[in-house]
This record gives C-alpha cells, sequence and structure tokens, in this order.
C-alpha cells in the first residue's frame, strides 16, 4: 500500500471497525508524579472517557478495552478493592451518558469474582443499552484470554455431550460462536500503551489476524490524537492474510 503514516487523512478513510486496546500504565504514571497508583487508575477513567467518544465520532463499530485482567486479581487487596470501587462507580455514572451518545455495552470476563451489586448494575446497564445503534463498547474485565477458549471448549463439549452438535461441524467458525467477542467484527487494530509488548493473555483467539500497535505513552496520557497516530499507522498496513495479492 502507498499510504504513508504522516500523510494519511483520518476523514477520508474509513476507520477500523474493530479496535481493541490494552490500556496499561497507570501505575507508572502515578509513581512518577509521586502519587498513589489509584490516581493514576483515577486519570486512566479519564482517557477511556475520551477514548469512547472520539471512537464513536470516528465511527468506529466495536473498541473492546481490557480494564482488568484475570491476572490482576492477584494484586493487592488494596488496588483490587479500589478497581473494583472504580468500576461500580463509573457503572453508575456512566451509563446515562453511554444512553445518550448511542452507545451499547457488552461486559465480558468472568463476573463471579464481583460483587452482588456490580454484577447487578453491568446486566442492567448492558440491558438499558442494548436497543442503541452506535459504537458497541466491549469492556473486559476479570477477563483472561485462555479463560474465554476453555469456557467455549466446555460450552462445546456441553453440546456435544447432550447430543445438539456433531463434532465434525466443530471448525473455526463455529468455535467463535462460543467465544466472548462472538458476533462482533473481526479485531483489525490491537493496541498496547506503555511500552510493554505482549498481550498478558488477552484476546489470544480473536487476535489471530490483528495488526498490532505498542504505544510508549502512558494509558492516563493518551488522547485522541495518539489513536489517530495508530489509525494512520494501521491504514499503512499491508493486510495480506496469507495471499499474495496480484504478485507473481
Ligand atoms: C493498567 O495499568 C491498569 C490495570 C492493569 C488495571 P497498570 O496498573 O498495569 O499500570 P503499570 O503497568 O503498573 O504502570
Ligand atoms: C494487562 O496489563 C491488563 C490490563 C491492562 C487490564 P498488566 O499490567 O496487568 O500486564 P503485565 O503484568 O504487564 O503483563
Ligand atoms: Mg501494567
Amino acid at each position: 500500500m502507498s499510504s504513508k503514516k504522516d500523510s494519511g487523512n483520518l476523514s477520508v478513510m474509513p476507520p477500523p471497525k474493530h479496535i481493541a486496546i490494552i490500556m496499561d500504565g497507570n501505575g507508572r504514571w502515578a509513581k512518577s508524579r509521586h502519587l498513589p497508583r489509584s490516581r493514576g487508575h483515577q486519570k486512566g477513567v479519564q482517557t477511556v472517557r475520551k477514548i469512547v467518544k472520539h471512537c464513536a465520532k470516528l465511527g468506529v463499530n466495536t473498541l473492546t478495552l481490557f480494564a482488568f485482567s484475570s491476572e490482576n486479581m492477584k494484586r493487592s487487596r488494596d488496588e483490587v478493592g479500589l478497581l473494583f470501587k472504580l468500576f461500580l462507580s463509573v457503572l453508575k455514572t456512566e451509563t446515562g451518558k453511554l444512553k445518550d451518545n448511542n452507545i451499547r455495552l457488552k461486559i465480558i470476563g468472568d463476573l463471579s469474582v464481583f460483587t452482588p451489586e456490580i454484577i447487578a448494575l453491568a446486566q442492567e446497564a448492558e440491558a438499558s443499552l442494548q436497543s442503541n445503534t452506535g459504537l458497541t463498547l466491549v469492556i473486559a474485565a476479570n477477563y483472561g484470554g485462555q479463560w474465554d477458549i476453555t469456557e467455549s471448549a466446555k460450552k462445546i463439549a456441553i453440546d456435544v455431550s447432550n447430543g445438539a452438535l456433531d463434532p465434525d461441524n466443530i471448525n473455526a467458525a463455529l468455535f467463535n460462536q462460543y467465544t466472548a467477542l462472538s458476533g462482533l467484527p473481526e479485531v483489525d487494530l490491537l493496541i498496547r500503551t506503555s511500552g510493554e509488548v505482549r498481550l498478558s493473555n488477552f484476546l489470544l483467539w480473536d487476535l489471530a489476524y490483528s495488526e498490532f500497535y505498542f504505544s510508549k505513552t502512558l494509558w492516563p496520557d493518551f488522547n485522541e490524537q495518539s489513536l489517530d497516530d495508530a489509525i494512520l499507522d494501521f491504514h499503512s498496513r499491508d493486510r495480506r492474510f496469507g495471499e499474495r495479492n496480484g504478485e507473481e
């Protein structure tokens, strides 16, 4: 492809349909300012607001945000408690705003670790936004890619054992229907902030052919321009999906 990173014009390019983001670096952002980690997480929520709004404006179909990994449960009780509290307060304060902005919400992950209040609010929020037609916002909470694949395998095994599914019909397309992101477009672009270059057990199944973009910017400093830079870079990629289009 001929388009170059700096010469692209976002307004004339269709945005990636599905962007997934590993929002990393809240702790380091706070540490560099001699602030408690909690302040980094609070500032991170402000970035979430900005990026969700910007994706809706750009016409992105789906935005999946890694908010809390299954491994993050291993952090201190204080930090996990704080992250749960933040999740609860965001559900309380943001659902109305999502409604006003025609945004749908889907929460993926093993929700069983959360308090009944969080689980109920999450379900209410999803239901109240279900008929919206704009951006689909997916929040991955206590999510792990290996958990997602294992859960899918479990559900498939149940369907096979009760006769609803013939093992001969199990293929990638069918498996996909059992995963947490089933029914949503394939992930085009995966962004990870803060300079770490790993997946940390995020969407293992869904990233099979996604483009990866690693930014050194810490999540609380990530902004609309940072996302535009990632999307421009995405447009400069030659996505071949294993084919050699038009080449000898
Ligand atoms: C990402 O920021 C937010 C969560 C994982 C919940 P971190 O808390 O991982 O921040 P760093 O990586 O320590 O800077
Ligand atoms: C991944 O970040 C999880 C989220 C951003 C929610 P971590 O900071 O937990 O990952 P590691 O520990 O660097 O692999
Ligand atoms: Mg981190």
